[in-house]
């Protein structure tokens, strides 16, 4: 203050009024201005509550920072731009199941560390959270272990194995800086024409519930900060599995992201309930359904429903994790962006997986915010649940990869598990004369698209989004199991039967769909059917014809084959096995016995689909929890 003051303000005692008054202004505002200035690091301090750090660190957020947590982007589309994440404090990243891939952990690493860097380079210092589609193993990781998909662990009957394979798995992802894997689906599949199929335990909401506690349990671990623990995702909510065929609201799909039509108490006894037995285990993420549920007022998006994302979800069960959008699906709620935005956050979706226009997904939230249109309550109800998940696995304390667990990955000790998943997995369901198993001497004709092709039997979800035939990462194939398992046997290996058959005591037909991931997938959408393919039908016709023969099955659902069933003397489901193919040779010659039981009905037509254990006209060619045994 000085002499260009008016008067007044140059007598004494008004002077120093004023000056009070100007001090106590500026110790308030230093107060509200940057409010928890003076205790900074109680959200930084790991002995307080999570509760507390929450509280602090939201208190200090600007909205912007706030809707920044909300944003989860892929890979390609802020690789080459990284300082956006520091600028906009994006609060994950992803990578699809066909792209950023690298061939080590420690390039993985390398690559999540560069983005942690950036975003912990932010103001307030908050790490991303890294996801990625570990679902029957770290299928974007080359030589890591793969287990067969879910619907062989569900044939399995064993949820404790499934969730062994869940912790190596979590193991296996978390050793390359992963922190997150958007598994398990705990999907009902009711029509096996859907790409998905594989994904479900089983078409009776009794398998998923078995299952998704001790598989959430397996990902998460007793401790999420641990280097072996991953957070799960139980998707998709809800009502994925039970959409009608030719319902689909994306083009060239059928039965994927189509409509659920069912009464509330239909869709909560067979949908719902996985996911009530997902939240009490403690699971911290759910992922939204592509798919819509039409429970008599007219379809309705699933990231769209309030009352089953904030009532049902979030109220009813209880659940204090927070819910992903899938990839691009709040886009799917409306044409008009703004609206979609605005929708999918008020019915309780936490996080968006954009995952590429992320200024726009932001700059939309923020004004809705302004606007009204989404409440501060909201977003800060979303943030405080991100944030809780992040406090839980540590990333405060530990933002950057511990690769100390790479040295486990792909060990003998995970493939034993994984072989022996494959093994129990074999389900038997015809055995005349009790052909099987075979002698370990026998003299063996191999046949069929799936004896020799690892990229076959692991199934989409492997080392891309679609998987490929060709040998896509390390592993066994069954033909090589075989040779492993009954290395007195005499084998002959010839894909497609042209081979001479000469003195052979059997012939085993392995039949393969080719891999295939989502709708892509659906039965009748182009390049997939539930039917044995020209090449197979030929090799069973020539190989069973000769000599007594064994029909082994790779694929994701079941196969029509009942015109050849009286040509074959025995049949086994492999389902899709993952990489380590002598758990399919080990029941074959006797080494594991055969105890697999049909996850989902096996339809004598594809036309009779959907058909499900307890529907009234229940005529299958093997029926729900079919399997033959032996010792
Ligand atoms: C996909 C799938 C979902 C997956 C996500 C990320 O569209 O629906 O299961 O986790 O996108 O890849």
């Amino acid at each position: 203050m000085g002499a260009h003051l008016p008067a007044v303000f140059r007598r004494p005692a008004v002077l120093w009024t004023a000056l009070a008054a100007a001090l106590a202004a500026a110790v308030i505002t230093v107060l509200v201005v940057v409010p928890g200035a003076d205790d900074d690091v109680s959200y930084l301090d790991l002995d307080a509550p999570v509760a507390g750090r929450v509280a602090d660190l939201l208190d200090r957020m600007t909205i912007e920072e706030k809707v920044g947590q909300m944003t989860q982007v892929a890979v390609p589309a802020i690789e080459a731009t990284p300082s956006d994440i520091t600028e906009l404090g994006i609060g994950s990243l992803l990578n699809g199941g066909a792209e950023a891939m690298h061939d080590t952990p420690e390039a993985w690493a390398e690559m999540i560390d560069g983005f942690q860097s950036a975003a912990t380079a932010s103001r307030l210092k908050i790490p991303m959270v890294y996801g990625i589609d570990a679902v029957h193993g770290n299928g974007a990781l080359p030589g890591a272990v793969i287990f067969p998909h879910n619907i062989g662990l569900g044939a399995a009957h064993d949820p404790d194995l499934a969730a062994q394979a869940a912790a190596i798995t979590a193991a296996e992802t978390r050793a390359t800086g992963v922190h997150w894997t958007f598994a398990p689906c705990v999907c009902v599949a009711r029509d096996s024409r859907w790409g998905r199929t594989y994904e479900s335990f089983g078409e009776d909401p009794g398998l998923a519930v078995e299952y998704a506690g001790p598989v959430v349990q397996g990902y998460q671990g007793e401790d999420l900060a641990a280097n072996t623990s991953v957070l799960a995702t139980a998707k998709h909510y809800v009502g994925d599995g039970g959409t009608a065929f030719g319902s689909s609201t994306t083009d060239d799909y059928l039965l994927d992201q189509g409509v659920t039509t069912l009464t509330e108490e239909e869709l909560r006894s067979i949908h719902l309930a996985p996911f009530k037995a997902a939240v009490d285990a403690g699971v911290g993420s759910v992922m939204a359904s592509f798919s819509s549920n039409d429970l008599g007022g007219g379809p309705l998006k699933s990231h769209a429903d309030s009352y089953l994302i904030n009532d049902v979800l979030k109220g009813e069960l209880g659940f204090d994790g927070f819910v992903v959008s899938d990839w691009q699906g709040v886009d799917q709620v409306s044409e008009d962006y703004a609206e979609a935005v605005r929708t999918s956050i008020n019915a309780g979706v936490d996080m968006v997986m954009v995952p590429f226009e992320y200024r726009r997904f932001i700059d939309t939230l923020v004004a809705e915010v302004d606007s009204g249109g989404v409440s501060e309550e909201r977003i800060d109800d979303a943030v405080s649940r991100i944030l809780t998940q992040k406090f839980a696995l540590g990333l405060f304390e530990q933002p950057f990869a511990d690769t100390t667990g790479a040295a486990d990955i792909g060990s003998p000790e995970h493939r034993q598990v994984a072989r022996e998943a494959a093994a129990a997995s074999q389900t038997l369901l015809r055995n005349e004369n009790d052909l099987l198993p075979l002698a370990a001497d026998a003299s063996v004709y191999v046949a069929g698209s799936g004896a020799d092709s690892l990229g076959r039997q692991l199934g989409g979800w492997t080392a891309s989004w679609q998987g490929g035939v060709e040998a896509v990462t390390e592993g066994t194939s069954i033909l090589a199991g075989m040779r492993e398992v009954a290395p007195n046997a005499a084998i002959t290996f010839s894909e497609n039967a042209s081979e001479p058959i000469g003195g052979a005591d059997v012939g085993v037909v392995v039949v393969a769909e080719d891999p295939y991931a989502e709708g892509v997938g659906d039965a009748g959408a182009g390049a997939h059917d539930m039917a044995v393919s020209e090449a197979d039908a030929a090799a069973i016709d020539t190989v069973c014809a000769a000599v007594d023969c064994v029909v082994i099955v790779v694929s994701g659902r079941p196969i029509e084959l009942t015109s050849h069933l009286a040509e074959v003397d025995a049949l086994v489901a492999a389902w899709l096995p993952g990489s380590e193919g002598a758990g399919v040779a080990d029941p074959l010659f006797g080494a594991a016995p055969y105890g697999g039981r049909l996850p989902v009905t096996w339809p004598r037509a594809t036309d009779q689909e959907p058909m499900n254990v307890g529907d009234p006209a229940y005529d299958p060619l093997y029926p729900f929890g079919f399997g033959l045994e032996t010792a």
